[in-house]
């Protein structure tokens, strides 16, 4: 077995990861390769396809010495024998399972690369989120190899968007699940010898694979559980004059809650929440688990929810009509600090303000180039980089993303460039409200009565 790492996919997942993993340990080849001939030009540019703070600095340390983008996989597949796989697994849009299971074309396709392109005998591991027992099928597609043996590993990324490079470094934990066979443990061991040039070795767990594939999805069902759990508090307190804000303090003050994710909002956005929670739900009705599955599906209902109220308050705020209204969106990422707008709770709050006949005008640090092709099929939309030109004419801002460049604007200028009465939307609960109210802003917020 050689030390040289390949990893199929450069996307969120792999260019960061293997950044990382070549910066740690420059004893060892990393070799990052994609179909897409653009996305590869991009990660050997100065222009790198994703945005992720401290991830340039990173990059430009390893490109060209241990660190690698081609597009030729074959060879990349060649030279590694520890070969990570991080392609999409976006939720089906068709056949069985559509809306619900996750599209594994992509992955299958790596696999059948690799059992094609093998000189020797190789370590698999899926760091794409996979539905429980993927690895199962996988190892069954590269099974078919008549010299060559294949071992898959399960090693889910934790890492969020916008926090990646200090998730990667500084990591809660390290999952890895393999075959607990001699050859599994064996691969394991290899893998973990990877991470532990910089991560304490109790911080690297190891399991077999169905718990490690289960754990990443667990986990992020989890958290978006929080979030819903949160929406569904804010509906309550705006409607009994609680503030959202205060009960998420006290319940973060109890240990057994803790103090993270109990942010209501506009609902989870991203790649992983929604496709997870509804991979999980599929899984549970697979296994005939209905009450399981009706359990989880509620944590996407009350994201959907969440959105649609958000909209029903500035509808009913702007005297129940939006037609020809100018509307400016404040942020369209899903979260600060990154340029991804996937499942962004923007898109479907423009989408349903569009329908309303609205004029929408976006803005956003980072996301316009995205927003463009999320929102190419509708019409009466601007898309604008400097948020005060954004708001000028408008009858209301709803402030969606919360980019912390926001909470410094000069609202009075905004407010003077408005059409009065200016209504302020703060769906992130970002902002003074104290001072908005002052300037003459009619002010809403999630969760609380302003
Ligand atoms: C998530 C998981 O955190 C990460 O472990 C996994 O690997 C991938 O999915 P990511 O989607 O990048 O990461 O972002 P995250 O910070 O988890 O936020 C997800 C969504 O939840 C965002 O839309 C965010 O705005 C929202 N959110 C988060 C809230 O609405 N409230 C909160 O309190 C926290």
């Amino acid at each position: 077995m050689n030390r040289n790492i390949a990893c199929i996919g450069a996307g969120y997942i792999g260019g960061p990861t293997m950044a990382v993993i070549a910066q740690k340990n420059p004893d060892r080849k990393v070799i990052v390769t994609d179909i897409s001939q653009a996305c590869i030009d991009a990660w050997n540019s100065d222009a790198l396809p994703i945005y992720e703070p401290g991830l340039k600095e990173v990059i430009t340390a390893c490109r060209g010495k241990n660190l690698f983008f081609t597009t030729d996989v074959a060879a990349a597949i060649r030279e590694c024998d520890i070969i990570f796989v991080g392609v999409n697994t976006p939720t089906k849009t068709f056949g069985a399972g559509a809306g619900y299971a996750s599209n594994l074309q992509y992955w299958e396709a790596a696999a059948r690369t690799i059992s094609q392109e093998a000189n020797g005998d190789k370590i698999v591991v899926e760091k794409s989120t996979l539905p429980v027992r993927t690895a199962d099928a996988m190892a069954a597609v590269l099974h078919t190899h008549p010299e060559h043996t294949f071992t898959v590993l399960s090693n889910p990324e934790f890492l969020a968007e916008g926090t990646a490079i200090n998730d990667l470094l500084n990591p809660d934990r390290v999952l890895i699940g393999g075959p607990q066979d001699k050859r599994g443990k064996a691969a394991i061991r290899a893998l973990v010898e990877v991470y532990a040039a910089w991560v304490p070795r109790k911080r690297i767990l190891t399991t077999n694979v169905w718990s490690s594939e289960m754990s990443k999805l667990a986990a992020n069902a989890m958290l978006a559980q929080r979030i819903s759990s949160m929406n569904a508090f804010s509906a309550l307190c705006e409607a009994t004059g609680a503030d959202i804000s205060e009960v998420a303090t006290v319940l973060g003050m109890d240990h057994r809650i803790g103090k993270y994710f109990l942010n209501a909002g506009p609902g989870f956005g991203g790649s992983c929440f929604k496709k997870d929670v509804l991979n999980l739900v599929y899984l549970c009705r697979s296994y005939g688990l209905k009450a399981c599955a009706d359990y989880w599906e509620q944590v996407i209902i009350m994201n959907d929810a969440q959105q649609h109220r958000i909209v029903a308050r500035t509808v009913k705020t702007l005297f129940n009509t939006l037609a020809g209204k100018r509307i400016a969106l404040f942020g369209f990422a899903f979260k600060a600090n990154t340029g991804d707008t996937r499942e962004t709770p923007a898109l479907t709050i423009a989408n349903l303000l569009a329908e309303e006949h609205a004029d929408l005008v976006v803005t956003d640090p980072k996301a316009l180039t995205n927003a463009a092709k999320d929102l190419a099929h509708l019409e009466h939309v601007t898309l604008v980089d400097d948020p005060y030109q954004a708001a000028e004419g408008a009858d209301a801002i709803l402030l969606m993303t919360e980019w912390e460049c926001y909470r410094t604007l000069d609202w009075k200028r905004i407010y003077a460039g408005m059409r009065q009465p200016a209504m302020l939307f703060d769906t992130r609960n970002l902002l003074n409200y104290g001072e908005l109210k002052k300037i003459g802003f009619k002010v809403l917020a999630v969760g609380k009565t302003v």
